[in-house]
C-alpha cells in the first residue's frame, strides 16, 4: 500500500483521501484552512456528503488517514501527491490557476525524493506543463513526474463515485508516473484510460463538462420552441432519451445549469480555445442559452403573479445537489433573483436540508429585498386544479391577490399543455391559487 498526501480538504480532496484511506493507504491531507484541519482532526467533516463522516471516521481511527496544515509533514516520503484545491473563474472566464500554481511550489519545497505530483483539480490543458515547471524550478534535486487523472464524482454521491467510477482517466508525458498512479484505482476495477499525453487527459474532463452543459442548454432550447409550438417539453425529452444513442441524461428542461463546476469549466475550455485563437461557436451558444434561461423565471414568475414589487418569492433548490449539505447555489443568487426585480425573495435549500440554507443567511441578508425566513412555513400543495390558462394580463382576481408564493427551481415543464392542465405548479404559502399560471414545478 502507498503514502499519499493528499492538497486540499475540500469536496474532492477529502473524498479522494478518506476512499484511497479505505483501499488501504496511508493518507495525510494537507489544507492551508487552519480550521478546516482542525475540525477534521477531531472528527468533524465540514459539510455534508452522504457516508463521508463515517469514513473518514473509520479511516481516522485505524490509522490510516490523518490531517495537517503543514507540507512537511505530508509530503516527505509520499510517493503521490494529489492536488485537489480549488480551481475557480478568472475575471475573463479562464480558469484561476494560483491555487494549484502555490500547491506546486509547497509540494516542491517539502519533497525530499522522486514523487508523482498528480492533479485532480479541474484544469485547462497545458496545466500540467506549468505545474512540471514549478516543480523543477522550485526543486532541482529531486525529480517529480506531473499526471494528470481528473475527477468526474458528483457532490451528494460522492464516494460511491469515486468507489465505483465509470471510468479512470490518467495521462501524462511519462507513462511509467501515469501506470503508477493507475495502480493507486486497481482495487476498484474500473475501466482506465493511460493517454500518451498528458493535454488528452487533462482536456477529458472538460470536454464531458462541457457536453454534459451542452446537453443541458441543448433541451432548454427544445423546450423554449416546443412552448411555442404547443408540444410537451418533457415527453419530447422522454422520448429522446429512450432512444439508446441518446439516453435519458441530463436532458431535464429546467433554469440552466449551475453548481460550481459546469459554469467555470465551459467558460475556462472557451477561453482556452480562444487562446488558441479558436473561436468556439457552440460553447458560447451554450453558455448564452444558459444565461438567458434564467431570465424565463422571472418572466414565469409575472406570469403568475402579474407584477413582483412587493411580492415575497421563495425559492427551493438554491443548494447545488439534492443530497449534497453545501447550499452552494446553482446560480450566484444575485444574478437569478426575483429581488432585482422588485420582489422580496425567501430561499431555501432542498426541502430535507433546509436547516442548512441558513448558511446562506449572512450573504442574502446583504442584499436588498433578499431574506430567509427564520421559520420556514410548510409549503402546502396547491388545492386543486388550475382554473384557466391565458395571458397574465387576465389572470384570475385570487391568484393575485396572494403575495407570496414559493416555487421549487430543481424542473419545469415548458408546454403550453403544462400550463392549461397543472395542477401544482405554482405553490403558494399558506394556500394560493395561481395554478396553471406558471409551469414551474417542484424537487422531483
Ligand atoms: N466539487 C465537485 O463536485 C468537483 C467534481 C470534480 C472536480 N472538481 C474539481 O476539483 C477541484 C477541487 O474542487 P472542490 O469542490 O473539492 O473544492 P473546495 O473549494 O471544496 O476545496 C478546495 C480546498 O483546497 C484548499 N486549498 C486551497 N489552496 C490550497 C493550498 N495551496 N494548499 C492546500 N490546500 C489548499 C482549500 O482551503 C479548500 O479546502 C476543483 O478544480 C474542481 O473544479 C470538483
Amino acid at each position: 500500500m502507498s503514502k499519499v498526501a493528499v492538497i486540499g480538504a475540500g469536496y474532492v480532496g477529502l473524498t479522494t483521501a478518506a476512499c484511497l484511506a479505505d483501499l488501504g493507504n496511508d493518507v495525510m491531507v494537507v489544507d492551508i484552512a487552519e480550521q478546516k484541519i482542525a475540525d477534521l482532526k477531531r472528527n468533524r467533516v465540514p459539510f455534508y456528503e452522504p457516508g463521508l463522516a463515517e469514513l473518514v471516521e473509520r479511516n481516522t481511527k485505524a490509522g490510516r488517514l490523518t490531517f495537517t496544515t503543514s507540507y512537511r509533514d505530508a509530503v516527505p516520503g509520499a510517493e503521490y501527491a494529489i492536488i485537489a484545491v480549488s480551481t475557480p473563474e478568472g475575471e475573463g472566464g479562464e480558469a484561476d490557476l494560483s491555487y494549484v500554481e502555490a500547491a506546486a511550489g509547497a509540494i516542491a519545497d517539502a519533497m525530499d525524493g522522486p514523487i508523482v505530483v498528480v492533479n485532480k483539480s479541474t484544469v485547462p490543458p497545458l496545466t500540467g506543463d506549468m505545474v512540471s515547471k514549478v516543480l523543477q524550478k522550485r526543486n532541482t534535486r529531486h525529480a517529480a513526474a506531473v499526471v494528470s487523472n481528473p475527477e468526474f464524482l458528483r457532490e451528494g454521491s460522492a464516494i460511491q463515485d469515486f468507489m465505483h467510477p465509470d471510468r479512470v482517466v490518467v495521462g501524462s508525458h511519462d507513462r511509467a508516473a501515469a501506470e503508477k498512479v493507475a495502480r493507486l484505482y486497481a482495487p476498484l476495477g474500473a475501466p482506465v484510460l493511460v493517454t500518451p499525453n498528458i493535454y488528452t487527459a487533462e482536456m477529458v474532463k472538460y470536454a464531458s463538462n462541457a457536453f454534459l452543459a451542452t446537453r443541458i442548454s441543448f433541451i432548454n432550447e427544445i423546450a423554449r420552441i416546443s412552448e411555442r409550438v404547443g408540444a410537451d417539453a418533457k415527453l419530447v425529452a422522454e422520448g429522446m432519451g429512450l432512444d439508446k444513442r441518446i439516453g435519458p441524461f441530463y436532458l431535464d428542461a429546467g433554469i440552466g445549469y449551475g453548481g460550481s463546476c459546469f459554469p467555470k469549466d465551459v467558460a475556462a475550455l472557451a477561453a482556452v480555445a480562444e487562446g488558441f485563437a479558436y473561436h468556439p461557436e457552440l460553447l458560447h451558444a451554450v453558455m448564452d442559452i444558459n444565461r438567458d434561461q434564467r431570465m424565463l423565471v422571472i418572466d414565469k414568475l409575472r406570469d403568475c403573479l402579474d407584477e413582483l414589487p412587493g411580492r415575497t418569492i421563495g425559492l427551493l433548490g438554491l443548494s447545488f445537489k439534492r443530497r449534497g449539505g453545501r447550499p452552494r447555489p446553482r446560480h450566484r443568487v444575485e444574478r437569478v433573483s426575483p429581488a432585482r426585480h422588485g420582489a422580496d425573495q425567501a430561499a431555501d435549500a432542498p426541502a430535507d436540508h433546509h436547516r442548512r440554507a441558513q448558511h446562506l443567511r449572512p450573504r442574502a441578508d446583504a442584499g436588498p429585498g433578499f431574506h430567509l425566513p427564520r421559520h420556514w412555513p410548510r409549503i402546502t400543495p396547491n388545492p386543486g386544479p388550475s382554473s384557466r390558462a391565458g395571458p397574465a394580463s387576465s389572470a384570475p382576481t385570487s391568484a393575485r391577490r396572494f403575495s407570496t408564493a414559493a416555487f421549487a427551481s430543481w424542473r419545469w415543464t415548458t408546454s403550453s399543455r403544462a400550463r392549461r392542465t397543472t395542477s401544482s405548479t405554482c405553490r403558494a404559502i399558506p394556500t394560493s391559487s395561481c395554478a396553471g399560471r406558471t409551469s414551474i414545478t417542484g424537487p422531483s
